[in-house]
């Protein structure tokens, strides 16, 4: 089935917010006969394509699913190479700066490398400015796990049961003050959230692709947006 085109939709269809679950990486290795690093490679390659595609036509927020907290378990030569990955991602910001990107890191950072977690606090401070896009890199990032750390907050902060709320609890997420995703896209055929944006995707559209994240294009993207804007939103109502 096609899964491309062209164009994107007009702007006033495009959602806000839009969550990517970057699968495939390993099938599209081993179809090559390579390591599943060299598949982490070529989809880290297509990272800023993706994103300056996202800037150009108007999309305000992109949450990329980068490292989950359950993705330890692979081996340790995947694991390395993953965040080696991130690594150079992160301590690569003229790009952010020449287009005015915002860099936002998702999930606990306590349990990485030092330097890892020193690139996060500097590309965090140094793009903090930015206005034109958010880009969250969820890097060990569990929906599970996040919602247990925000209640965790609330208690810690003492706030009273009758004052725990939807809110309340929204504004100690790793997500507070943005808006929800509206679409989550998950190339690779498979049809899973794998604890993705768990409390913030309630109202997400999602929508499943055939295409492997290294061949992942903008045209990709269009056909997802596309998709997205035929979609009949009522968040429970008629
Ligand atoms: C899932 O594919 C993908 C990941 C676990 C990691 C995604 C990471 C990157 C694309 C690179 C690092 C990111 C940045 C921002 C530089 P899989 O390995 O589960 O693929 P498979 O299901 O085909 O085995």
């Amino acid at each position: 089935m096609k899964e491309t085109e062209s164009r994107p939709p007009e702007r006033e269809q495009l959602p806000r917010h839009i969550g990517i679950i970057m699968d495939g990486n390993g099938r599209w290795a081993k179809a090559r006969g390579l390591p599943r690093e060299m598949g982490h490679k070529a989809g880290s390659k297509v990272v800023g394509e993706i994103i300056r595609h996202c800037k150009k036509i108007g999309i305000s927020y992109v949450t990329i699913y980068a490292f989950s907290t359950e993705n330890w378990k692979r081996p340790q030569k995947e694991v390395d190479a993953l965040l080696d990955l991130l690594r150079q991602y992160l301590s690569n910001m003229e790009e952010y700066q020449k287009e005015n990107a915002r860099l936002r890191v998702l999930g606990e950072v306590d349990p990485l490398p030092a330097d890892l977690r020193e690139s996060i606090r500097r590309a965090e401070r140094e793009s903090a400015g930015n206005t034109a896009i958010t880009v969250n890199i969820a890097l060990n990032y569990g929906g599970r796990g996040e919602i247990v750390q925000g209640v965790k907050r609330l208690l810690a902060e003492g706030i009273p049961p009758e004052e725990i709320t939807e809110e309340t609890l929204s504004q100690r997420l790793y997500t507070a003050g943005m808006p929800d995703p509206d679409l989550i896209i998950r190339p690779s055929g498979e049809c899973r959230l794998s604890n993705f944006l768990l409390w913030q995707s309630a109202y997400s559209e999602l929508l499943f692709m055939d295409v492997l994240w290294p061949d992942f294009t903008p045209e990709h993207l269009n056909y997802a947006l596309h998709q997205y804007a035929r979609r009949d939103r009522r968040f429970g109502g008629v």
